[in-house]
């Protein structure tokens, strides 16, 4: 049988991840794979994880199974985290434990495959890179509205705009709500008010993909088409990832919320929701999840996080920043202010494929192809080195 079984191409990614393993120039750049590093180059496990691990340790009784649903305690926890505290109890909103951002994501795709079978999804142009395969995967038909203007290396709000208010009303619109993975631009708040408000006339169903909360402006902050759009629409699917900012990529830690029109039809949301939970993978991992969880609830812990959170934010803003004052320097013709625009981890440097390969070759400077780099991967010890580097292939 598996015979008729074509081998397929390395994920790039992966490949990109296993090139730089390999590399042994001891002077080699990582700005490829979507992790946050500290400036020695680490991806620690946060102190508050840390701690919250050991009183876990100590205190958890059980690990019999969760429900489909997951933990109620941590859900309302994480609703309360995106929609805001006033949504905890709302009987219109399910919130449900999931195996990260990705495992949210497929099961929203299977929950709207089963509402509207033909429904059209609308994701930016370009957008996360396992969106597609994830989602169309998935069987949803995917549709693209315009984003990123490589010209000028800006949002191209209009275009987007003038896109969205010609898609068909009941269709749905993915919208990342913060640090636009790849290009790091979101809209302002004036713009993402003018986007709820033709979401709204328009009605269409906003679908908000959350994997990076905290990491632009604040928690609160970083939520804010969700709060713009909660009151406003009938609708609205949220996926939410922890993979970011509790630094619990391996754990897969994320929540699905479904908004509905009345408690009736949440109801019948929850309960094919959970049925598509149990034909999948049953019930969710829980380990992170309990993590996340007591972090939330222990008023001390959860300071500390948010200090942690602050510290890792402040970092892309400051490494951002050495990067532009370093290009500035080593490549003076050459403008690179929209990196400093950007939010979280990604921008697009604005180099070819062909530079970016070069990058590679001679200085061990590894990005994907698109151009795309994690600021995460910059410190101040290699700054100078990988802005020479950029020049020279410019
Ligand atoms: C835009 C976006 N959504 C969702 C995810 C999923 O994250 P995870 O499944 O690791 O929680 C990612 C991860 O990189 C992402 O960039």
């Amino acid at each position: 049988m598996f015979e008729s079984l074509d081998a397929l191409a390395a994920d790039a990614i992966l490949k990109l991840i296993a090139e730089h393993q390999q590399d042994t120039r001891a002077h080699k750049v990582d700005l490829g794979v979507g992790v946050y590093r500290d400036q020695h180059g680490r991806t620690p496990v946060l102190s508050s994880v840390k701690k919250a691990e050991r009183y876990l340790v100590e205190h958890q009784d059980t690990k019999a199974y969760l429900g489909s649903g997951g933990d109620p305690v941590f859900n309302d926890q994480m609703q309360r985290i995106t929609f805001g505290d006033a949504s905890s109890g709302n009987d219109r909103i399910t919130t449900l434990q999931t195996p990260g951002g990705s495992g949210s994501l497929r099961i929203a795709a299977g929950l709207l495959l089963r509402a509207r079978p033909d429904c059209r999804v609308w994701i930016s142009d370009p957008s996360w890179n396992n969106h597609v395969p994830l989602l169309g995967g998935a069987g949803l038909r995917l549709e693209k509205y315009p984003y990123y203007d490589a010209a000028t290396r800006g949002l191209r709000f209009d275009d987007m705009m003038a896109k969205l208010a010609t898609v068909p009303a009941g269709d749905v619109v993915l919208m990342h709500a913060c640090c636009h993975n790849p290009t790091g631009l979101d809209p302002s708040p004036e713009q993402w008010r003018q986007v709820a408000d033709l979401v709204v006339e328009r009605n269409l169903v906003p679908f908000v993909d959350i994997a990076y909360q905290g990491f632009a402006t604040g928690l609160d902050e970083d939520a804010l088409p969700v709060r713009l759009l909660e009151d406003r629409v009938p609708e609205m699917l949220v996926s939410s990832s922890c993979s970011k900012n509790f630094g619990l990529y391996r754990d897969r830690v994320g929540v699905l919320s479904l908004l509905s029109a009345d408690a009736k039809t949440n109801t019948a949301v929850r309960s094919q929701a959970y049925q598509i939970v149990r034909t999948m993978y049953s019930v969710p991992p829980d380990h992170g999840c309990a993590v996340v969880s007591h972090i939330l609830r222990d008023k001390a812990l959860r300071a500390e996080w948010i200090g942690e959170l602050a510290e890792m934010r402040g970092r892309l803003k400051a490494m951002r920043r050495l990067l532009v004052d370093a290009l500035g320097q080593h490549a003076p013709g050459h403008d690179f202010s929209h990196v400093i625009g950007a939010n979280g981890m990604f921008s697009f440097l604005g180099v070819s494929p062909e530079q970016v390969q070069r990058l590679k070759s001679d200085y061990a400077v590894y990005m994907v192809d698109s151009g795309r780099i994690n600021v995460a991967g910059i410190t101040p010890g290699n700054v100078e080195y990988l802005a020479k580097s950029i020049a020279a292939v410019l």
